[in-house]
């Protein structure tokens, strides 16, 4: 792995009751401990974000939200938005999410939008971008993540990406078991990093861009091993502390 700091982030997804969110919590902050270039960070829930951030303060592992509103505040019952979490002293906002992408109709211009309100208020937005099986199966794979990156860097610009990170996550390997074997995610994140050099080199060089889907504490270090792998956006095996920090070890 190059100069770029590693980062693991758990996306908790809509799991976790206040006590076991506390446990887990404290197991993760504990065993950071052990970990010495890695950056971890805890996306739980948004009711959760005041528990992990109460915890956290003052520690090594950061936390962020999972979605945000365009919106700063007003009459938009249900969202939560970016100043919100802000003010929660989270560091990052995961936007794009495949879930949000296919459950809730969030399209490329929606989440570009999304990527834009979070650097707004000094969020750094985790942008994922990532094929479905069907994609994958007709070749497009390229195609569709070229399409994604480009949403984001056509509206806002190359240089926003110096404050963000991207997350490559195939829709097919997501909470299915199928990881992405290493080759397969490297060949991916390989061909963002050369989308974003065609615009600017420094700023792909320095990109962190994480894997997920289904990576875990037995398959994370020859994932993390790749090149292009700069960490995990970790879905099942960020609810058990200790999977999790096996994987911030394979990243250190
Ligand atoms: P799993 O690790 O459960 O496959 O989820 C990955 C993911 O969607 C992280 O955002």
């Amino acid at each position: 792995m190059s100069k770029r700091r590693p980062l693991v982030a758990g996306n908790w997804k809509m799991n976790g009751s206040r006590a076991e969110s506390a446990t887990l919590v404290s197991a993760i902050k504990q065993g950071m401990s052990t970990v010495a270039k890695a950056e971890a960070a805890v996306c739980p829930p948004f009711i959760l974000v005041p528990l992990a951030a109460e915890m956290l303060a003052g520690s090594a592992v950061a936390w962020g939200g999972q979605n945000l509103s365009v919106h700063k505040s007003g009459a938009y019952t249900g969202e939560v938005s970016g100043p919100m979490l802000k003010d929660y002293g989270c560091t990052y906002v995961i936007v794009g999410h495949s879930e949000r992408r296919a459950y809730y109709g969030e399209d490329d211009v929606l989440v570009a939008d999304k990527y834009a309100a979070a650097q707004a208020v000094g969020l750094i937005p985790i942008l994922c971008v990532g094929e479905t099986l069907q994609e994958r199966e007709a070749s497009h794979t390229e195609t569709v993540v070229a399409r994604q990156l480009d949403a984001v860097i056509n509206k806002h610009g190359i240089g926003s990406f110096k404050n963000a990170v991207i997350a490559y996550e195939p829709v097919w390997a997501i909470g299915t078991g199928k990881t992405a074997t290493p080759q397969q995610a490297q060949d991916v994140h390989r061909f963002i990093r050369g989308r974003l050099a065609a615009s600017d080199k420094a700023v792909a060089e320095n990109m962190r861009i994480l894997y997920g889907g289904s990576m875990k504490g037995s398959n994370a270090k020859e994932l993390l091993a790749q090149p292009d792998i700069d960490g995990g956006l970790i879905g099942g095996a960020s609810l058990q502390a200790e999977e999790f920090l096996t994987i911030c070890r394979a990243a250190d």
